[in-house]
């Protein structure tokens, strides 16, 4: 990779995100990585210098649009070659006590937020040519309902939904879009979801990840470095003709 290729990762400071970066890491790349508090990602930076790359932190709310203006005029120089769209969150309720806070959160944070993040650094990946690339981070969630997670599941399918219209729409400009929809990753948030079913169900842990599993044949969680390989190939060269795709990485759940 050339000295000039800038990579931001949204959600850098968790999960997938963190191993997003790490993937990426390398002498010769920028990254930037957000989060809504910069300090959670001190580790992380740290990491990633280690493994040779340039790293810069940034604040970042998805819920708020002047945040994600204010980091568009930061990046506004950065020649920015790869934007991945990973933060993102999860809430669950039974559909009749989805109220509109819930629903409208969901979606602000995993579609309209980066739905207007793209918007505003769009002109700078065109700009950059041929070998740029925007991977958002969906889930089958995006592909396929499931209980209690309405809010959730139409925000995901929304994120595609934009994806597939703006790849079709710079297709011919060089710029190569599309998605990864992971299962359940090891990673906070699903240990966040084991502790809301056991705190809901009284059961043990292991029930909690078994029921979880249940919908994905492999019967295992992914594991977050899984995903950022995929991430990692999508935003490469050698996909210049995958574009416009949301790729299951979710052991046959939505097969
Ligand atoms: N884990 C799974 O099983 C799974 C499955 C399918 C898809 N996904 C998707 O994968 C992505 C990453 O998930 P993860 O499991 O790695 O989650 P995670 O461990 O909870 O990490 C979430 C990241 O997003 C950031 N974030 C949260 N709220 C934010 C906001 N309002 N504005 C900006 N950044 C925010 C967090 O940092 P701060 O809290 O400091 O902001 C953190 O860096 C999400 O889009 C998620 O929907 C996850």
């Amino acid at each position: 990779m050339s000295a000039s290729r800038a990579i931001l990762v949204t959600g850098a400071s968790s999960g997938i995100g963190r191993a997003v970066a790490l993937r990426f890491a390398a002498p010769g790349v920028e990254l930037h990585l957000s989060a809504r508090d910069p300090r959670a990602l001190e580790l992380v930076l740290e990491d990633v210098r280690a493994r040779g790359a340039a790293a810069h932190a940034h604040a970042l709310d998805l819920l708020d649009a002047a945040s994600i203006a204010a980091l568009a005029r930061t990046l506004r120089d950065v020649p920015l070659a790869v934007l991945v769209n990973n933060a993102g969150a999860a809430e669950s309720a039974p559909f009749l006590r989805t109220d509109d806070a819930l629903f409208e959160r969901m979606l602000a944070i995993n579609c309209t937020g980066p739905f207007r993040l793209t918007r505003a650094l769009l002109p700078q990946l065109l700009a950059h040519g041929a070998d740029a690339a925007i991977v958002c981070v969906a889930s089958t969630a995006a592909k396929v309902g499931a209980p209690y997670v309405a809010a959730y599941t139409a925000a995901k399918h929304g994120l595609l939904g934009w994806m597939r219209s703006l790849a079709a729409e710079v297709a011919k400009k060089g710029l190569r879009v599309n998605a990864v929809c992971p299962g359940y990753v090891a990673t906070p948030m699903t240990e966040r979801t084991l502790a809301n079913i056991q705190a809901k169900t009284g059961g043990t842990r292991e029930q909690a990840l078994e029921a979880i599993l249940a919908s994905s044949p492999q019967r295992r969680l992914v594991e977050p470095e899984e995903v950022a390989a995929l991430v990692h190939f999508l935003a490469s060269r050698e996909a210049r003709s995958i574009h416009g795709q949301a790729l299951a990485v979710d052991g046959g759940a939505t097969s």
